[in-house]
């Protein structure tokens, strides 16, 4: 039996989907257990013996958490703690999402697993912090580190891009900060691939569509598929920006670019790059639009 935590989340939802698909006995939760209530966590059983939780839910409001951290903290560290206890009371193992914001961006080059994490922000802090938690509290842990994660559920910079390209003749799109799109269900691909192995090595791990690039590119493709498949039909032009130009709460980093080698290696994870998993996800995008 597998635990979804977070099941209503832009990845959450995807990897709902998948364990529907495959017909893998699941339950699945969101607010309906809080993570930070650590009786609410320890108490939710289920009559099978649980053999992974994974935990998708998470604190995401990178700007707001500036303003906000004792929640951040309590969901993104203290809840994912709470998970970790729970983990090892149930005999289950951990599947936890993190992300490349651990990181100042200041390497050149693709960070590693092994890399030292040291963020500039709350929303980086606390999810580091979870990261701590689990690895002093559960020895069987997969912590899967992620970064500008996208897909049809939720808000998003695609989504977010469509949205302007319809309402704006000009978008402004910052272009020094380079890194990787992740379709939301590739992450869940290779979350499905890692819970229904036999054999796992546990540990920190990256994954993104494969290939490095930078926030106005990501939007110049968008527009290119969203102009193809006639979901923007009208004129806009696209402006690349400096980050200091589009100042945000939270610094993000500069470079968030992340090695997929070792999740490669270790569990033979294919990694589709970034421009192929954009398109597919926008013909999908327009076939549901009845525009193709
Ligand atoms: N989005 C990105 O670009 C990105 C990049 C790198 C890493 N990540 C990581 O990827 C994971 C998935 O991100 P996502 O974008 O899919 O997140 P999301 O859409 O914000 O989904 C998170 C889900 O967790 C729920 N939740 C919040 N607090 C909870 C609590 N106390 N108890 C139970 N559920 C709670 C949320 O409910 P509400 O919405 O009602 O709060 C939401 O349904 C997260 O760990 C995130 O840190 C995301």
């Amino acid at each position: 039996m597998i635990w979804l935590v977070g099941h209503h989340g832009m990845l959450g939802t995807e990897v709902y989907h998948r364990l529907r698909a495959r017909k893998l006995e699941h339950v699945a939760t969101d607010l309906d257990v809080d993570i930070t209530d650590r009786q609410a966590v320890s108490g939710f059983s289920d009559p099978s013996a649980l053999s992974w939780i994974v935990n998708c839910s998470a604190y995401t409001a990178v700007d707001r958490a500036e303003d906000e951290p004792e929640r951040a903290f309590r969901i993104n560290a203290d809840g994912v703690r709470n998970l970790a206890w729970a983990a090892r009371q149930k005999g289950a193992r951990l599947l936890h999402i993190s992300t490349d914001y651990v990181f100042d961006g200041r390497k050149e080059g693709a960070y590693l697993e092994t890399d030292p994490p040291n963020p500039s922000g709350v929303y980086g802090r606390s999810k580091l912090q979870g990261e701590i938690y689990i690895r002093e509290n559960i020895d069987r842990h997969v912590i899967l580190r992620t970064a500008w994660l996208y897909g049809p559920a939720g808000a998003n910079f695609v989504r977010t891009m469509l949205r302007l390209f319809q309402e704006r003749d000009e978008v402004r799109v910052v272009a020094d900060q380079w890194g990787s799109p992740t379709l939301a269900g590739d992450l869940a691909d290779a979350i499905i691939q890692i819970i229904t192995r036999e054999t796992i090595q546990y540990g920190i791990f990256h994954f993104t569509n494969e290939g490095r690039t930078n926030w106005f590119e990501f939007a110049s493709l968008i527009l290119e598929l969203a102009r193809k498949h006639h979901l923007v039909d009208r004129q806009v032009r696209l402006l690349p920006i400096k980050t200091k130009e589009y100042p945000t709460r939270a610094l993000r980093p500069a470079n968030s670019y992340l090695s997929k080698e070792k999740i490669k290696a270790v569990f033979g994870i294919p990694v589709r790059p970034w421009q192929e998993a954009l398109e597919s996800f926008m013909n999908d995008m327009a076939s549901h639009s009845g525009k193709t």
